[in-house]
Order: structure tokens, then C-alpha cells, then sequence
């Protein structure tokens, strides 16, 4: 039973909005006591909380209608995606952003309305086009001049006119990791304008027998805690729309997403815009571009994946052994890491823990968490303020749900963990932790 409310824990900008503490002290999530869900779940275990996710959710619709009423929100399903977890994002109101056959399969397996899924790709296979075209995905998002003549020839056999937008790189800096930046010239992603590329793809899709040309996506990188990225892509598309699609080709411009990258905080001291801001902001740049440069205002598609799901979860993890370096550093050890979260190995990224069972208990040391895989760069994090932490207890790490069991592997065949959603005291198991039997499935002897 929560005795505490959320906003009295330390970390609380960064735990899930119904966290709080049990009459034993212990964290709860979802009103459920974190010990209580190890003994039934184990660790390493992921804790969805149905009350943020639906907050989020709510929060974009919500934002997006009164600032820009003629707008959908696709969940960016590579954040993390099953099947339960695909028809309740359903449920919540949301469309989906795939990219891959794998993702489009789940998503027909959970029985979601496709027509609300766009798929995306710098590098989508005949077979995966073909797949989404017969499967009635709603648009899908051509990445290279290639695609045009590929998809349009997958299209006619098919017997279909395929809906698409085309991504543009517009040259823009979006100021994030080098390995999560998407808009700038020298990216694999979207055809660029300034090459001329991007013009010769939209006239080739116009003049495509089987492709209808639905519009134009940009997508700048993630997360992205500025507003000026936003703005100044929004400007060199609306450029695009008007001197390029409009002036040059004679070719409408019925749609627009401005992508997703939409940031979330993994630290008490990080700060992200509210989800308000960017939509206040994305409107009205884009609002002010096509009154100035008079054109009509599209559709727009948002594609949030970090922001939707990125605070609503927490790992939990089982502390181990304890390695003291007098001088240098302490290294405390979980029973989880790379192997279920390698952001950090990847790409720096931070977090920061909590004694899950004394979340109270004021900071003692600074100590390294190190996972328990073989590699020296397995460290979730670099420098935790944290009490003394004993063997068998539990340490939480907030801001878990984005992106880690998404690129969740097997390595040193470790268990991909189980993951359950919590709300009002009940916990739901929607994937159960992996089994010796799951590691040698896929075997042929
Ligand atoms: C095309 C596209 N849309 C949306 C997203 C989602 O980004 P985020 O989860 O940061 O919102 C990505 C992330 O890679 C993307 O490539």
C-alpha cells in the first residue's frame, strides 16, 4: 500500500507519476510494492506504469488537438513494442511508427489498425515492402531516390496505389549524440535537399503509376531539448513545400510530420520541455511558415517513442558484489546490465539509481553500477550517489523505458528480462524472462 506521494521521493521528476512508498518504506510503482513483484517476477525486472504511459499519451493528443487540431500521434514502436503493449498504445488513442517486417508482424498480431501505422527505413527489403503494402500499412515513408521504382513496381504487382511520404534531411543540427543525429547533410537517413536528391525524389514519386504522393517527414535526431532545431526544420521544409514542391513541380503538399526526438529527463537535474511547449512551438512555426509562404496547412503526423515511454518504466535490479579500489573507485554490481540496457556502453547516456527498498536513506558514497557482463565498458552508471548497498537488495533505475529492452540481446545468453505493467496495485506480466529452453529454441542440431 503507497503511504507517499510521488513528488516526496528523491528522483521523483524522474520516476513514474504513481510512485511512492509502502508502509515498509519501499518504493511502490503503481501501488505496488517493488519487493512484492520481485518475489513474484525476479530481477532483472522491467516496471511499466499504465498511469504515466496514459498520461503521456493523453498529453500529446491532448496538446496537439488544441494547438493544431488536424494532427495524428504515431508511437515510435521501436522505443520498446510487444503485443499486449501495441493494442494498449491502441487503446490510448495513438497510431504507430514501424521500421522494420518484425515490427509490422507484431503489430498485425496484435490486431492494430494498420491503416494508422507508417513505416519507415533507409534500407526496407523488397519483402518488407511488399508486406506492408498488402498488409494496408497507412503510408510508408520512402527514405532514398532508390525506393521510388522499387516500391512503385512492389505497388502494381500488388494491384495497389500505395500512399507515401517522402523523409527529407533538411540540414539541420538537432544537437544530440552523433550517433542519434538525423537531419544533417552526412546521415544515412531521408534525401537531402541541398543535393538536389530530395526535388528529382518527389518528382519521380509523382510521376510513380502505383505511389500517391502524400507529403514530406523530417526527422532531426533525439531527444532533442531544444525548441530552435524544431523551428529552423520546420523553415527549410516549409521552403521545400512552397519553392520546391509547389513552385517547381506543381506538386501538393497535403501532409507533414515533423518527426518525434521529443526529449525526456534521465536525471533529477535534467529538464525537458513539456510536451505543451513543443506543440505550442511546432504549430506556430508551422502556422507562420505557411501563412507567409501561402501554402495550405497540412496534416501533421507526430511520432513520439522516448516521450511516451521513457519515464514510465523502471529497472530493478538485484545488487551483487562489491569491488573496492581505495583511491580510484568502487564498483557495485547488478545482476543486469549492457545486456538489457546498452545505452549507456553506446552512446554515454546517464542515469542515476535508488535503493529501491530505502529510497529514503540519504546518499553515503559515490560508487560505480557495473553490469555483470564480460566487458569492461558494461557500466550503467559512472558515479551513483547512493547509500551503502548491501548484496540482495534492490537498486531502481528510473527512466528505464525507452529504448534498453528494445535493444535488449542475448549476450553471454543472458535471459532478456520479464517485463510487467502496474496500475492500482495489480501487476500484469505482458513477457515472461527468457528460459534455458528460449536460448537453445532457435538451434538446429
Ligand atoms: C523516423 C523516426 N521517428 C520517430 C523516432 C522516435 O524518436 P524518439 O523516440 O526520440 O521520440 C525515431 C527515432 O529513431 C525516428 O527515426
Amino acid at each position: 500500500m503507497t503511504t507517499h506521494a510521488a513528488a516526496t521521493l528523491p528522483l521523483a521528476s524522474v520516476l513514474p507519476i504513481s510512485s511512492g512508498l509502502s508502509a515498509a518504506g519501499r518504493l511502490t510503482l503503481g501501488g505496488c510494492d517493488v519487493r512484492d513483484l520481485v518475489e513474484r517476477f525476479g530481477t532483472p525486472l522491467y516496471v511499466y506504469d499504465v498511469a504515466t504511459l496514459k498520461a503521456q499519451c493523453a498529453a500529446y493528443l491532448d496538446a496537439f488537438r488544441a494547438e493544431y487540431p488536424d494532427s495524428d500521434v504515431l508511437y515510435a514502436s521501436k522505443a520498446f513494442l510487444n503485443r499486449p503493449f501495441a493494442r494498449f498504445i491502441a487503446e490510448q488513442g495513438l497510431g504507430f511508427d514501424v521500421v522494420s517486417g518484425g515490427e509490422i508482424e507484431v503489430l498485425r498480431a496484435a490486431g492494430v489498425d494498420l491503416s494508422r501505422v507508417y513505416f519507415h527505413g533507409n534500407n526496407k527489403s523488397p519483402g518488407e515492402l511488399a508486406l506492408a503494402v498488402q498488409s494496408g500499412i497507412g503510408r510508408i515513408v520512402i527514405d532514398n531516390e532508390g525506393e521510388v521504382a522499387l516500391l512503385d513496381r512492389i505497388a502494381g504487382e500488388a494491384g495497389r496505389t500505395q500512399a507515401v511520404l517522402l523523409r527529407v534531411s533538411p540540414g539541420v543540427d538537432a544537437h544530440t549524440h552523433e550517433k542519434t543525429t538525423t537531419g544533417i547533410l552526412d546521415t544515412k537517413f531521408g534525401v537531402p535537399i541541398e543535393t538536389g536528391a530530395a526535388e528529382r525524389a518527389v518528382r519521380a514519386i509523382a510521376d510513380a503509376a502505383h505511389l500517391e504522393f502524400r507529403g514530406l517527414h523530417m526527422h532531426l535526431g533525439s531527444p532533442i531539448f531544444e525548441m530552435d532545431p524544431y523551428v529552423l526544420g520546420i523553415e527549410v521544409m516549409a521552403r521545400f513545400i512552397a519553392e520546391i514542391c509547389r513552385d517547381r513541380l506543381g506538386v501538393e503538399v497535403p501532409e507533414f510530420s515533423p518527426g518525434g526526438g521529443f526529449a525526456v529527463a534521465y536525471t533529477g537535474e535534467q529538464d525537458a520541455p513539456a510536451v505543451a511547449s513543443y506543440a505550442a512551438t511546432l504549430s506556430a512555426t508551422l502556422r507562420r511558415e505557411a501563412d507567409r509562404l501561402g501554402f495550405p496547412l497540412p496534416h501533421i503526423t507526430l511520432e513520439p517513442g522516448r516521450s511516451i515511454v521513457g519515464r514510465a518504466a523502471v529497472a530493478l535490479y538485484t545488487v551483487g558484489a562489491r569491488k573496492e579500489i581505495p583511491g580510484v573507485r568502487t564498483y557495485v554490481s547488478v545482476d543486469g546490465g549492457m545486456a538489457d540496457n546498452i545505452r549507456p556502453a553506446m552512446y554515454g547516456a546517464m542515469y542515476e539509481a535508488l535503493a529501491a527498498e530505502r529510497p529514503l536513506d540519504p546518499p553515503e558514497e559515490t560508487v560505480a553500477i557495473a553490469g555483470k557482463y564480460c566487458e569492461s565498458g558494461d557500466v550503467l552508471i559512472q558515479a551513483a550517489e547512493v547509500p551503502h548497498l548491501q548484496a540482495g537488495e534492490l537498486l531502481a533505475i528510473p527512466a528505464a523505458g525507452a529504448y534498453q529492452l528494445a535493444m535488449a540481446s542475448n549476450y553471454n545468453l543472458a535471459y532478456r528480462p520479464a517485463v510487467v505493467m502496474v496500475e492500482d496495485g495489480e501487476a500484469r506480466l505482458i513477457r515472461r524472462r527468457e528460459t534455458p529452453e528460449d536460448l537453445v529454441a532457435l538451434d538446429v542440431d
